[in-house]
């Protein structure tokens, strides 16, 4: 394994925070002036998080945390990108919310952080930076109170098997071995850039059973036939914030909720 990919991964999130502040895609403008970045699923999932602690991995640069905490949680949102973790504290200060940022690798995070939280949450492009997922189970439980509730939503791994045109198989579904490549960023579908990025692809059952090895249940796990963002080439959006490939045939999404195993249960 490249022994390199935290470094390589930080540059191009680093780079890639840059794209992204300045995109339509993100609409900072529109979040500022009060537009809740959270989509249907995780918010229907999350419930009503007034007077939660929520702790929010790979937080990006910090929309749906802020979003989150506009709803009344207590959030903290951790990140690789140093860049992105900057623009989150920022946005916090501007938007005069009390969210904390922590710059952090997920795996590092019990060496950062002592405490417990109401929701474990992380959303949409996550699963795929980190090569182990049993250690990133064992962070989830780490920060999960007894009571608390962990929440994933996360895009299919049967899309990153595909080339980007979803013309050919070229990844297998799921692999130890990372993958190394040099790609743009989703925000404008455009391959001009060619940034070095190093990940892993997770089947669902890679992700069920570290969760399961770690001691938190797998309470419900849903598969949808859209994804809420048009980042896949070819999409069709059926109806507003739904976007299908092959006619809805195909999975987009997963979501999936998890409670700690305690002792006596
Ligand atoms: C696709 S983004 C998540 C998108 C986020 N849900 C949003 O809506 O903006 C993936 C994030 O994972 C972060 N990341 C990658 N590897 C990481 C690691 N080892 N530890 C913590 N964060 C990591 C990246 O810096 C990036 O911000």
């Amino acid at each position: 394994m490249n022994t390199d990919y935290l470094e390589i991964n930080r540059r191009s999130w680093n780079w890639k925070t840059g794209q992204h502040i300045v995109s339509r895609f993100y609409d900072v403008d529109g979040f500022l002036a009060g537009k809740n970045s959270l989509n249907e699923i995780e918010t229907n999932i999350l419930g009503d998080v007034r007077g939660k602690s929520i702790l929010h991995l790979q937080c990006h640069f910090g929309q749906d945390s802020l979003s989150l905490a506009r709803l009344g949680a207590k959030v903290v949102g951790i990140d690789l990108s140093d860049a992105a973790i900057e623009k989150a504290q920022e946005l916090n200060k501007t938007l005069g919310l009390d969210a904390e940022f922590i710059c952090s690798d997920v795996y590092d995070l019990p060496n950062r952080l002592d405490r417990k939280f109401d929701i474990v949450f992380t959303s949409y492009g996550v699963l795929g930076w980190l090569p182990d997922l049993e250690r990133w189970a064992g962070v989830i439980g780490r920060f999960t109170k007894p009571s608390g509730m962990f929440v994933l939503v996360e895009f299919h791994p049967v899309v990153w098997m595909f080339d980007p045109d979803f013309t050919k198989i070229d990844y297998p579904y799921s692999s130890q071995e990372p993958i190394i490549e040099e790609t743009g960023t989703y925000t404008d579908m455009q391959e001009e850039a060619a940034i070095p990025t190093v990940n892993w692809n997770h089947g669902i059952g890679d992700v069920v059973t570290a969760l399961i090895r770690q001691k938190i249940a797998v309470e419900e796990l849903v598969e949808y036939d859209y994804s809420p963002y048009d980042i896949f080439h070819g999409a069709v959006e059926s109806e507003p914030g739904r976007f299908h490939l092959f006619d809805g045939k195909m999975p987009l999404v997963y979501s999936l909720v998890g409670r700690p195993k305690n002792d006596e249960t």
